[in-house]
C-alpha cells in the first residue's frame, strides 16, 4: 500500500497509472475504520483495479467544536486494516493541506438540506460537499463508494455529482450493522457499557416501524409508534423519525415504490448522537 499526505503525490502517482489504464475506486472516510468501513473498500476492491482510501477527520462538516475535538483517530491501526483487504493507496493529508486557505465557498443543496441532518446539524452538508468536491478533483476516480449509513449524504452527493458534472459513478453500499442490529459507527466507542446495551432500540424502533408500514398503517402512525418506543427508554433523547422518498428525502404519505420508501432517525444516548435509518 502506498501512503501519501500531499496532494502534489498523490496526483503524480495516480496520473501514472491511469494512463497505464487503471480504473480507480474510490472511499472516502474520517478513519477510525470499522467492518462498515471494510465492506466500502471490499466493494471497490471487487470492481476496480486501484483502490484508493482517504483518511481525513473534516473540520468544515462538524458544527460541534467538541464533536471534531472528540472524534477518534486511530490512523496506525486504521492504516494497518487497510492494507490487510487490499487497499492500494491511502491518502491521509493535514487540515493544512486540505485547507491551505480558509475556505469561504458555500454549496447549497437546497431541499435536500433543509430535512433531517440539515436541519439539525447547520453547515454540515456544506463542508461535506466542499471537502468531497475537493477530493474528488484529486483522486479523479472512476467510481465512488458510499453508505447507505448516511442516506442524506448519499443524496447529497449525488446531486453534487449531478449538477458539477463529475464523471463519477456512485455506488450506495448497504450499512453494516452489529450482531444485535446497531449500526456501526465510529461515535459507538463513546457509548459508556449501558448505553451500548440500550443501542440496538434504535434499529428495532425502525424494524417496528417498516412493519406497520408495510402493513397499511399511514406513516404518521409509524412515527409514533417509534417515538413511543423509545419514549419508554429515557436514556433516548428523540431527535426526528421521517418517512420520505429515499431519493427526494422529501416526506411522504405513502409508500413508495419498491426500494423507494426510507425511515430515517436520530435520537441522542448520552454522548452520542446516532442516526439510522432503512430502505424498503
Ligand atoms: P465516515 O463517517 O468515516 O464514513 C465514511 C463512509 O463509510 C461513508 O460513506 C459512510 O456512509 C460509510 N459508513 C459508515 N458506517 C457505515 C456502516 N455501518 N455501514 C456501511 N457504511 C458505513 O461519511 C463520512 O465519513 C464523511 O462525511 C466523508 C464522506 C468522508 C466526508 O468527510
Amino acid at each position: 500500500m502506498h501512503t501519501f499526505d500531499t496532494v502534489f503525490s498523490l496526483r503524480q502517482y495516480l496520473t501514472q497509472q491511469r494512463a497505464a489504464g487503471q480504473t480507480i475506486g474510490f472511499v472516502p472516510t474520517m478513519g477510525a475504520l470499522h467492518p462498515g468501513h471494510l465492506a466500502l473498500v471490499e466493494r471497490a476492491r471487487q470492481e476496480c483495479d486501484l483502490v484508493v482510501v482517504s483518511i481525513f477527520v473534516n473540520p468544515t462538516q462538524f458544527n460541534n467544536p467538541e464533536d471534531l475535538a472528540k472524534y477518534p483517530r486511530t490512523l496506525e491501526q486504521d492504516s494497518a486494516q487497510l492494507e490487510s483487504v487490499g487497499t492500494d493507496v491511502l491518502f491521509s493529508p493535514s487540515v493544512a493541506e486540505m485547507y491551505p486557505h480558509p475556505a469561504t465557498l458555500r454549496l447549497d443543496f437546497g431541499d435536500l438540506e433543509t430535512v433531517m441532518e440539515g436541519a439539525s446539524r447547520p453547515g454540515h452538508f456544506n463542508g461535506v460537499g466542499l471537502v468531497v468536491s475537493k477530493l474528488f478533483h484529486m483522486v479523479q476516480p472512476d467510481r465512488a463508494y458510499f453508505g447507505q449509513k448516511d442516506l442524506q449524504q448519499v443524496a447529497v452527493i449525488r446531486r453534487l455529482v449531478r449538477d458539477l458534472s463529475f464523471p463519477i459513478d456512485l455506488i450506495r453500499c448497504d450499512t453494516i450493522r452489529e450482531a444485535d442490529g446497531l449500526a456501526m459507527s465510529s461515535r459507538n466507542v463513546r457509548l459508556s457499557p449501558d448505553e451500548r446495551t440500550q443501542a440496538p432500540a434504535l434499529f428495532e424502533a425502525l424494524t417496528l416501524a417498516k412493519t406497520k408500514l408495510l402493513a397499511g398503517e399511514r406513516p404518521q402512525q409509524a412515527q409514533v409508534a417509534v417515538a413511543t418506543y423509545l419514549a419508554a427508554r429515557p436514556a433516548f433523547t428523540l431527535d426526528y423519525i421521517e418517512v420520505v422518498n429515499a431519493d427526494t428525502l422529501q416526506p411522504v404519505d405513502e409508500l413508495q415504490a419498491p426500494g423507494q420508501t426510507a425511515l430515517c432517525l436520530a435520537a441522542q444516548l448520552g454522548p452520542v448522537r446516532l442516526i439510522d435509518n432503512v430502505v424498503f
